[in-house]
């Protein structure tokens, strides 16, 4: 059970000729909100707060951020300390767990993972009957959704042990998917995973190993996609984990509920971005002109937007982003790539931090701005981008799903306001109207 923030003040809102006194909570590092829980029982009253930007939905023990510190912890971890010092696999174990695993809990942890790496044989087909051209992403959601059918039904009602082996299986088995829907989509045959390999040796072994070309997995590859997993791992209340959430709170199946959160996570203004920086990036690269799309990006008639700036919680530099713009820099001196879309994407941040309209809105590059460069240097192709985000924010679901299904957590419903036609507007309307002699 949740520990359940605490009440440290009041706040009275008058509203209608009557006072309501609602209480005001406060989280352990300090984030304070007013509790309306009962204002309509109380008022008859409801709140309206279009895309929640000023609502928890729940309190949440996972990941804290302070957006305009640009602080992002796990588990009251630094996001720094976790990407300098531990695993992936460390990090899915936190964020499930709430504490990094000692030596023994992280091999029962990594052997769950790799008993449960293999997809079920005949999910295999599925990959034959997607068309050529298919988004790995829309593959992937179908293939997660796809498991509810093949492995037994675990939702709230399911035994800890269950749980506890289908939310490793969840974690695993997204990785083999995610190779298959790539090797398919090059026309070459897939390859198993192997319980000798650590999570990512496997992933990425997978993805290039060939019949005609065996993969030398490469320390410094697996090292960095170690840490562009491990940055993207948790965001709190973020699109596709709000998404889980409101799923998983009908109850539906663990695998529906993270397939949400993956189709949630394909869009352009949440994970689909960094594909889409690469492809800006490119369109600006072919027209040379930089500051123009500066220009258009301020327009307000116009509705281009630099894509990777702006986050509904960071007003200050992305964390993230500054660990992988280093990485990334360091990556392509280390191998000599010279990116021409590299420079771009400084020059785009470096006009961007002296414009007003940028800094007056605090948007800065967040998480998605370099991905896609540092993706492409290690030869990531870049319809796997997004799919990458989704395979890193897997430990990050399925611990927002487990805190919620032990949270007595109320089914995901809110209200709304209606703007629609009143019953007199359509009573002519309805009271002319010539039903068909026949009803078909
Ligand atoms: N380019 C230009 N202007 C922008 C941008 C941008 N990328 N982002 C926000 N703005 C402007 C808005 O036009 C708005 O201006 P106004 O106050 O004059 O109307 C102001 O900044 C605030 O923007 P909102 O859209 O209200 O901010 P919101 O919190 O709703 O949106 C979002 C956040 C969706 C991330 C937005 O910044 C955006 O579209 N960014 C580009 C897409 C992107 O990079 N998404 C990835 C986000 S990170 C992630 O999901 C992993």
């Amino acid at each position: 059970m949740m520990k359940k923030a605490k009440k440290t003040s009041e706040a009275i809102l008058k509203v209608e000729g009557k006072e309501v006194v609602l209480p005001v909570i406060c989280g352990t590092e300090g984030e304070k909100a007013v509790d309306i829980s009962t204002l309509r029982k109380s008022t008859g009253l409801i709140t309206i707060d279009p895309g929640f930007a000023n609502t928890a939905n729940c309190c949440s023990q996972i990941t804290y951020i302070d957006g305009e510190k640009g602080i992002l912890r796990y588990r009251g971890i630094p996001i720094t300390e976790l990407a300098a010092k531990v695993s992936f696999v460390d990090v899915a174990y936190l964020l499930v767990h709430g504490t990094l695993p000692t030596e023994s809990e992280r091999i029962d942890f990594s052997n769950l993972l790799n008993y449960n790496s293999l997809l079920h044989e005949d999910m295999r087909h599925f990959f034959d009957h997607f068309p050529k051209g298919a988004h790995p992403m829309h593959i992937l959601s179908t293939m997660v959704n796809a498991m509810a059918a093949f492995y037994p039904t675990v939702d709230v009602t399911t035994t800890a042990r269950n749980i506890e082996r289908s939310c490793a299986r969840v974690i695993s088995i997204v990785r083999t998917i995610a190779a298959f829907a790539y090797k398919k989509s090059i026309g070459e045959p897939i390859v198993y995973p192997r319980h000798d390999l650590s999570y990512c040796a496997n992933f990425l072994n997978m993805m290039f190993d060939s019949p005609v070309k065996p993969y030398r997995i490469s320390p410094e590859a697996v090292r960095l996609l170690n840490v562009l997993f491990i940055i993207h791992a948790d965001h709190e209340q973020n699109c596709s984990t709000t998404a889980v959430r409101a799923i998983g709170s009908a109850q539906a199946n663990l695998y529906s509920t993270i397939a949400a959160g993956v189709s949630a996570l394909s869009g352009p203004l949440h994970g689909g971005a960094n594909q889409a920086v690469i492809e800006q990036l490119r369109m600006i690269q072919a027209d040379g002109d930089v500051a123009k799309f500066i220009r258009k990006a301020k327009d307000k008639n116009d509705p281009f937007r630099l894509m990777g700036f702006g986050h509904r919680v960071y007003k200050t530099y992305d964390p993230r982003a500054e660990i992988v713009r280093k990485e990334c820099e360091n990556y392509l001196a280390a191998s000599g790539i010279n990116d021409p879309l590299l420079d771009i994407a400084h020059r785009i941040e470096d006009i961007a931090r002296q414009d007003s309209y940028f800094v007056d809105r605090g948007l800065y590059p967040n998480v998605d701005f370099y991905t896609g460069i540092l993706y492409r240097a290690m030869g990531i192709p870049e319809n796997m981008f997004t799919v990458m985000f989704a395979l890193a924010r897997l430990p990050g679901w399925v611990a927002h799903w487990r805190e919620m299904i032990g949270d007595e957590t109320k089914i995901v419903r809110p209200r709304q306001i209606y703007t629609g036609r009143t019953l007199s507007e359509v009573s002519a309307e309805v009271a002319d109207f010539e039903p068909p002699a026949l009803i078909i």
